[in-house]
């Protein structure tokens, strides 16, 4: 206790954390604010969760075509706590997807959008895609018929957009069909080009709440 409190006090006198902080924690919030203002915070809490499992998954995946499926059946079955740890990461996933549509939902209803908020909107906006898109490459990760045929039927809808849609689906597939080079390309977003982008996201999503402030319920 008296160690934790040495280690805080040397930290403080050279950071001086506790204002910062303390003005983060503790700011003024409306009146009559209730769950429905959680569920960004709730959104947040999936993202981490995801975060730590993948780097527990990475460990133990393979994203070759020969050793994908192998791979993900042997953290399923061998590695200790592995398949508790695929099935955080995959309830998470979902759960992300639905506090996500839900915090949108409360946005869209409570006109929490309007000036000066619109660039919290347009931020979100943005991390409504990276989110569908950290879904799409992730389901393909396991390699198993369900997660093949669920990345052709995805990637031929991406097709069908006029003009760009073929070249937009050959970048996705990395050829004509789905192989080795869509695992790899799957794999890359899924890990090292789509979370980076959503903390920076969030990052700046969280700055703008915490300056602009919550907005008050709509009266009734
Ligand atoms: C990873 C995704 C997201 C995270 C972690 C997140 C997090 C948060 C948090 C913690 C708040 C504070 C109030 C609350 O929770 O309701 C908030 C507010 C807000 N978010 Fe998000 N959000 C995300 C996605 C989105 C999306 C998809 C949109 C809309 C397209 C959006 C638009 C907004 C707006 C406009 C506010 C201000 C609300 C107000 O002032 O009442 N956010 N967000």
């Amino acid at each position: 206790m008296a160690i934790t409190k040495v280690m805080r006090d040397w930290l403080e006198e050279r950071l001086e954390f506790k204002e910062s902080i303390d003005g983060f924690l503790f700011r003024k919030v409306p009146r009559g604010v209730g769950w429905w203002y959680t569920l960004g915070s709730a959104t947040m809490v999936t993202f981490i969760l995801l975060s730590l499992t993948g780097v527990f998954l990475m460990i133990n995946y393979s994203p070759s075509p020969d050793h994908a499926y192998e791979s993900v059946q042997y953290i399923t079955n061998e590695v200790p706590f592995g398949s508790l740890i695929r099935s955080i990461h995959f309830w998470s996933a979902s759960a992300m997807v639905v506090f996500i549509g839900l915090h949108t939902i409360r946005v869209f209803f409570m006109a929490a959008y309007k000036y000066p908020r619109e660039l919290t909107w347009i931020i979100g906006a943005l991390l409504f895609l990276m989110v569908m898109g950290a879904g799409f490459t992730g389901y393909l990760l396991p390699w198993d018929q369900k997660a093949y045929w669920a990345t052709n039927v995805g990637t031929s809808i991406a097709g069908q957009m006029p003009l760009v849609g073929p070249i937009i689906q050959k970048i996705l597939i990395g050829g004509k069909t789905i192989g080795a080079l869509t695992l790899t390309r799957f794999f890359t977003f899924h890990v090292a080009v789509i979370p980076p982008l959503i903390i920076l996201l969030i990052g700046i999503h969280i700055i703008l709440v915490v300056k602009l402030g919550i907005s008050a319920p709509p009266e009734k």
